[in-house]
């Protein structure tokens, strides 16, 4: 498309707002070419390796490791928040079965807003107890949904559990196997938080206009259901299963190149080179594939990327986080529809990040525009159209 220049302002438009800088952040840091992802200055692989989602949640969130008190506290707050008001129950029970659950979590997400007093925003504790509601009841909200979708009861939420063994507990009825419960939490702690992605823009500029935090979240989770966005890590399952081989690879691959349709779960704005969360999911799925089984389709998976690499890794495609995510979630036994879900709600914790630095010094999103269209255009009266 020919790009326009305002002769006002100087500024070039950039589609998409490719390269362009729309905020100061602290938050998390990306190397598109080095695959490099830090959360607050530290190496993702340390925090897979070595921290839960909560610790990780509360170091985006409040800029600093958590002491073992402050984390205690932390935890202890979000089990005591998990449980959802039955009225929202209630609403989701008039859901359509047939809806997708990523509609059903941002309708959820928005009616929580109803419960609890707007936009104190001016009050340290307001904006903890949003923080620990949205964390602790955004996983309810998306098991309570499984089981409602199936025509069950939900089940509440066990305090004797861990955050990603309970919510496991709650999607399934059943009590976790240690390593899903742990293998479920770094996949959590992978997908939390990622600069300044689609979601997390419309989130910042929903906070920009100092609307309540539920509001902030439904209008962040409607962005990431987008097949372009969080919505990949559905897609790429789909597609492994219409492959279905690793001989009809090559011809699928080389079909998207030559329609040039988008092959799901490779390409990034940022990354030129295999998303570093896509190594580390890689490794979690064949840490499963071990104690669990293989799934039938990772070899396909690990053809596609051989494929892709060698046709388009010099335009610098790679894997992205969705390309494995999903050969993990179904191990875990996790339904496909799902999946984007899960997504949002480990990104929860990056939104409200993004929430709490955007509203230390607001000012509220209004760009501008370069305007194509015609002036004093007259007013044609309907008979003469
Ligand atoms: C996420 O931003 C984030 O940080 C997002 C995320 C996060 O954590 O929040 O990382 C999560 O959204 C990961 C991305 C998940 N989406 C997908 O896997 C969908 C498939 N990927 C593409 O839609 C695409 O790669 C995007 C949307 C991710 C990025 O697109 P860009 O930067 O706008 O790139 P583009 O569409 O302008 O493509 C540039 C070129 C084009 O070729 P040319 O016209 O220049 O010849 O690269 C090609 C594209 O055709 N290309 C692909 C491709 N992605 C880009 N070709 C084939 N398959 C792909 N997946």
């Amino acid at each position: 498309m020919t790009v326009a220049g305002d002769l006002k302002t100087g500024f070039e438009f950039k589609p998409g707002l490719e390269g362009v800088p729309a905020t100061l952040s602290s938050i998390s840091y990306v190397d598109g070419k080095k695959g490099v992802l830090e959360y607050r200055g530290i190496p993702i692989e340390e925090l897979a390796a070595n921290s839960s989602f909560l610790e990780t949640a509360y170091l985006l969130i409040w800029g600093n490791l958590p002491t073992k008190d402050e984390l205690n506290a932390f935890e202890h707050e979000i089990r005591y928040h998990r449980r959802i008001k039955y009225r929202i129950r209630d609403m989701m029970k008039c859901f359509p079965e047939t809806g997708h659950p990523m509609d059903a979590l941002q309708a959820s997400a928005a009616a929580l807003g109803l419960f609890y007093s707007r936009r104190a925003l001016d009050n340290p504790a307001y904006i903890r107890a949003a923080v620990v509601r949205l964390l602790a009841k955004i996983p309810t909200m998306v098991a309570a949904f499984q089981l409602m979708r199936k025509g069950n009861d939900p089940v509440q939420p066990r305090d004797d559990l861990s955050y990603s063994a309970n919510f496991l507990y709650m999607l399934t009825e059943r009590v976790p196997d240690p390593l899903a419960a742990h293998v479920f939490d770094v996949c959590l702690t992978l997908h939390a938080e990622h600069t300044i992605n689609a979601s997390t823009f419309s989130a910042r500029v929903t906070a920009s206009t100092l609307t309540d935090p539920y509001a902030v979240v439904a209008s962040a989770v409607g962005t990431l259901a987008g097949p372009l966005h969080g919505g990949a890590n559905e897609e790429v399952i789909d597609m492994l299963e219409k492959i279905g081989s690793k001989e009809n690879v090559r011809p699928y691959v080389e079909d998207c190149i030559a329609r040039k349709a988008k092959i799901m779960g490779f390409g990034h704005r940022v990354y030129k080179v295999k998303d570093p969360r896509a190594i580390v999911l890689q490794n979690l799925a064949e840490e499963l594939f071990e104690k669990f089984g293989r799934d039938r389709y990772y070899d396909v998976a690990v053809e596609i990327e051989r494929v892709v690499e060698e046709k388009l890794g010099q335009k610098g495609i790679y894997a992205n986080v969705d390309f494995y995510s999903g050969l993990v979630y179904r191990k875990l036994g996790i339904p496909t529809d799902l999946f984007t879900p899960i997504f949002a709600i480990a990104r929860v914790a990056g939104w409200l990040a993004h929430w709490k630095e955007q509203l230390n010094e607001n000012r509220i999103y209004r760009p501008t525009q370069i305007y194509t269209g015609t002036h004093g255009a007259p007013y044609i009266p309907t008979e003469e159209r």
